[in-house]
């Protein structure tokens, strides 16, 4: 059967949905999404992606085109119509179809799409398997917290990872401070103490990474967001990043060195639990699964 997809207003299969070539998010990528993980068909922390959403529109100079209430209505929606089990919701907003033009028309239709993507098998058990990462400069722009659709730098970033036989890549700021993943943010436990990049303009900030911070306090861990350099990571007893889709996924191998022994780290592993449980009670469920 043909998914059903949310295009500018209605909900249709997906091969009705079609876009303009003259679209901006086509021709410049001048658009925003997110990313919300829905677990046995409850979209988690749904009210803080929308905010983020919007956060991201406002970044941009964009009015989203519905209100929150409708952004919620339209994710429940697409939850209700999917036959799948373990899936993200993919929202994706664009300034719509213009002449081409550098500058921001003044007035536009945006182009709006919205559609229910599975959760891979793969995926779903990822935070067993022990990851490799490697690291590279952070050439991306000084606007890392708006969720934009222009990824080419994380996409040729994660590229390099996979033909060096990494899951992930970490960008490096000056001083080699880790800010975060392509597409996830980093985390380090060292003497009991987690510590994460503080919130700025260099990464995004993660809807998990601010379930990771709650959860790790409730644990007896001492949260410290700051800035810690790739040795200080190498040093650690414990990392992993995290995000959306993967959850948590803990890092035994930094640009071909051995992290945490080589092992599954305690308080990961902890961590991970203590999440799944937040999720299930933050989505009124007896287990994610
Ligand atoms: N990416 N940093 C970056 C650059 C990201 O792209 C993401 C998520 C995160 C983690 O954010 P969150 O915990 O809210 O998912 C951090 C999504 C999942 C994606 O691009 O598919």
């Amino acid at each position: 059967m043909e998914k059903t997809v949310f295009f500018n207003g209605k909900l249709i299969p997906l091969s009705q949905a079609k876009v303009s070539v003259l679209d901006r998010g086509f021709v410049f990528a001048d658009g925003l999404y997110e990313v919300i993980r829905c677990y046995r068909k409850k979209p988690f922390a749904l009210d803080g992606h929308l905010q983020r959403f919007k956060r991201s529109a406002e970044g941009i100079y964009m009015e989203l085109p519905y209100g929150l209430d409708r952004w919620r209505e339209i994710c429940y929606e697409l939850c209700e119509e999917t036959d799948l089990g373990q899936f993200s919701l993919y929202l994706q907003v664009t300034r719509g179809p213009a002449p081409r033009d550098h500058r921001i028309p003044e007035q536009y239709e945006p182009t709006v799409f919205a559609y229910a993507d599975p959760v891979s098998p793969e995926m779903e058990y990822r935070w067993e398997n022990l990851s490799k990462a490697m690291t590279l400069k952070d050439g991306r722009w000084d606007r890392c917290h708006i969720k934009s659709v222009a990824l080419l730098p994380n996409i040729l970033a994660r590229d390099e990872a996979r033909r060096k036989g990494a899951d992930e890549a970490l960008w490096l700021g000056p001083g080699q401070v880790v800010y975060e993943g392509t597409a996830s943010n980093a985390f380090m436990i060292e003497e009991g103490v987690l510590y994460t990049h503080p919130l700025c303009n260099k990464i995004l900030g993660g809807i998990t990474r601010e379930v990771i911070l709650k959860v790790a306090a409730e644990l007896g861990l001492e949260v410290r967001q700051e800035g810690k350099t790739i040795q200080d990571f190498l040093a650690a007893d414990e990392v992993f990043v995290t995000g959306t889709k993967r959850e948590i996924m803990p890092l035994v191998e930094i640009d071909g060195q051995a992290v945490s022994d080589g092992k599954m780290g305690e308080w990961t592993r902890k961590i991970h639990e203590g999440m799944m449980e937040y999720i299930a009670r933050d989505c009124g469920l007896d287990s994610c699964y």
